[in-house]
């Protein structure tokens, strides 16, 4: 069945993202995700949005050893936000997050700058560390040991995707005036409705 744009959040996601490009002076695709600990604790940091798809969801990439993959180990509801300073908009969604395959995985490391490559290489994403000065004598030491060779993706480094089951888009305005509008997908017939929310 084909939606009409207005019934559609994931066209409106596509275009507010687009102007965030254009207007956003650092890092427009930056989201924060919200996990939860097996015991109840919530916990929030940003990612960035690597790539999205409507079959495929919002992909983010991170290392499996990390707190936030540990939480997604054990449960997969997160929610998730984009905040546009200079468009002063915000999207907010809730649904799951999976890891991607090995391959999709794989692929994004590699289409990453050397550098950054190098940094995944080395760092033990949300391990304790000895001090800044031990991380940059790991990452000179594996500097020189790969040479000019390609650096391999880490095992614990992987895409997650994420597929929506709500998406709020909020637009401020003033006097607190903000227009929200809900979308809420049908987990049976995969359609999304609509619906307005006080401001
Ligand atoms: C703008 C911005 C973008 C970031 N992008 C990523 C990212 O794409 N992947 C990632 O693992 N960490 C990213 N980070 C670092 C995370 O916020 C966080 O420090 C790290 O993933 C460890 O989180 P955790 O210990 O809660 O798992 C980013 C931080 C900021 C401020």
């Amino acid at each position: 069945m084909v939606q009409s744009s207005e019934h559609d959040p994931l066209t409106v996601f596509e275009s507010w993202l687009t102007e965030a490009y254009l207007q956003e002076l650092t890092d427009p695709n930056a989201m924060a995700i919200a996990t939860v600990s097996p015991q109840g604790h919530p916990s929030v940091r940003n990612v960035l949005l690597k790539h999205w798809s409507r079959e495929e969801g919002l992909i983010f990439c991170t290392s499996s050893n990390s707190k936030k993959a540990k939480h997604l180990e054990q449960n997969k509801h997160v929610a998730l936000l984009f905040y546009w300073k200079s468009l002063y908009r915000q999207i907010s969604m809730e649904g799951t997050v999976q890891p991607t395959d090995r391959e999709t995985s794989e692929h994004l490391f590699a289409i990453r700058p050397r550098e950054s490559q190098l940094t995944t290489y080395v760092s033990k994403q949300s391990q304790p560390m000895e001090s800044p000065l031990v991380f940059d004598t790991h990452l000179e030491k594996a500097r020189s040991t790969l040479k000019n060779d390609s650096i391999p993706c880490p095992e614990h480094w992987s895409g997650y995707q994420f597929s929506p089951h709500t998406i709020e888009f909020w637009v401020g305005q003033p006097y607190r005036r903000h227009q929200r509008t809900l979308y809420t997908k049908d987990a049976h017939s995969q359609q999304w409705s609509q619906s307005f929310l006080h401001p």
